[in-house]
């Protein structure tokens, strides 16, 4: 038809040639788009069907979520703006959550089904707990130390030492920073998550907590207070830390040490003052704060309660079930990756724990273990081995001991 209107006829001035070549174009571009479409459609299509595969699951709120996420990204195709996914990734994001579905580890049925059972034995043990010591709602919900994204349905409690770097980078990409961005700029990442997801109030939690997925990751407590004691403490170089480092030190350090001067307080003092703070009831730091009166999971009826041990597992089985697959799956840099990595294994805190703990004697353990034991009970970790390690009663007469001349002293709180 084109052909025939700009050769056919006789008359071929300059305006009538321009003419037609427009015409061809509108038209030739108008099968292009009509095909595009009917691609895009067909990847659509595809991505329904693997994600099928791989999240069928008994009928609830995941399937619901999914059916939901899949009917929406639908529509957000054609809506060229993609809310808060950085414009520069978005085609390398789509193309990842549709040729490769496992690209963290390998994802299946069986996998899947393992585990939510998991995960049910979590909770279910947590309860029972919670239960045993009649703690429902004994401590009151802490709503600032939460993290709610309203856009995406999720509400996270951040326990620090507990691989939160991750998740607080995740909260960064779904506050739509850029991951480029991210990974250059200096201003902490927490200060970055907060201006996008300020600290709620306790009814915008309540709120968000009955439509949202929510969870925690937890860790062996005394994995966490070794990682908080070397990461702030020992050696540390912000001055908040410092100074409480020296306090540290003034307080619990009889003599000073003659050889080697170690650069902070030492594990051994940095426990006595944990000690003391706590039969001060003093609030402890979030960075060695137990989870039972930080994140409250007797009064926050959490959703997922992951663990650093099955870091990958938990966060792939949260992102999915959230539906948050194109904007979080395998999006994290290099560097963090590798750090994970690390930390699931346990590595460097892990392989460390023995030594610290070898500096405290038995009887101080005992004290240590009655502040974290519910944190061990309620996330099933068991502090038998830690028994292993410590200096024996029987040559607690031959040691000089720090405790035993301890004053009742009290000390300023030192929250921050
Ligand atoms: C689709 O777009 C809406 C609004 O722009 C957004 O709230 C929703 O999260 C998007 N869904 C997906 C799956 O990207
Ligand atoms: C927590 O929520 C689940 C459903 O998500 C419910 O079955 C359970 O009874 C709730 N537990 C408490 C203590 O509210
Ligand atoms: C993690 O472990 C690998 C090898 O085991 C090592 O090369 C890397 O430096 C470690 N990363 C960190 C952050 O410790
Ligand atoms: C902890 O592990 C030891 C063996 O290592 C076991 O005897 C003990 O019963 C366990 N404790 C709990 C509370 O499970």
């Amino acid at each position: 038809m084109i052909i025939r209107l700009c050769y056919g006829r006789r008359v071929q001035t300059s305006l009538k040639l321009v003419a037609c070549a427009l015409t061809a174009l509108f038209y030739f571009g108008f099968l292009f788009r009509e095909s595009m479409n009917a691609f895009e459609q067909n990847k659509d299509k595809a991505e329904a069907a693997a994600v099928a595969v791989g999240l069928i699951q008994p009928p609830g709120k995941g399937e619901i979520k999914i059916k939901r996420f899949l009917k929406e990204s639908l529509a957000n195709r054609t809506n060229k703006r993609i809310k808060n996914i950085p414009t520069s990734s978005s085609s390398v994001s789509y193309v990842s959550s549709s040729s490769t579905l496992n690209p963290v580890y390998e994802y299946s049925e069986e996998i899947h089904s393992a585990t939510e059972n998991d995960l049910r034995q979590r909770r279910q043990h947590l309860q029972q707990i919670c239960e045993k010591y009649n703690l429902y709602s004994f401590y009151p919900p802490m709503p600032k130390e939460f993290f709610i994204s309203p856009g995406h349905n999720l509400v996270w409690c951040n326990v620090f030492k507990a691989a939160s770097s991750t998740w607080m980078y995740y909260f960064n990409i779904l506050g739509g920073y850029d991951p480029k961005y991210l990974q250059k700029v200096e201003t902490p990442p927490i200060e970055l998550a907060r201006q996008r997801f300020p600290r709620p109030y306790l009814q915008d939690l309540l709120d968000s907590l009955p439509s949202s997925l929510s969870f925690l990751f937890a860790r062996d407590p005394f994995e966490r207070i070794v990682s908080g004691y070397r990461n702030k403490l020992e050696g540390g170089k912000n001055s908040y830390y410092k100074w409480l480092a020296n306090r540290i030190i003034k307080r619990f350090r009889k003599q000073p040490m003659s050889a080697v001067r170690p650069k902070g307080p030492t594990f051994n003092e940095f426990v006595q003052y944990l000690i003391e703070q706590h039969a001060n009831q003093k609030v402890y730091n979030e960075h060695w704060a137990p989870i039972y009166n930080f994140c409250t999971p007797c009064s926050i009826n959490f959703t997922i309660i992951g663990k650093v041990e099955t870091f990958n597992r938990d966060s792939e089985y949260i992102i999915r079930q959230a539906g948050l697959e194109s904007l979080l799956l395998g999006k994290l840099p290099k560097s963090a990756l590798k750090r994970i990595g690390n930390l699931s294994k346990g590595a460097k805190t892990y392989n460390s724990l023995e030594k610290y703990f070898s500096e405290i004697k038995r009887s101080t353990l005992d004290q240590l273990i009655d502040i974290y034991k519910l944190d061990f009970e309620l996330f099933d970790y068991n502090y038998t081995k830690y028994y292993d390690y410590v200096i024996p009663d029987e040559v607690e007469t031959e040691i000089p001991l720090l405790s035993a001349t301890l004053g009742p002293r009290n000390e300023q709180s030192s929250h921050h």
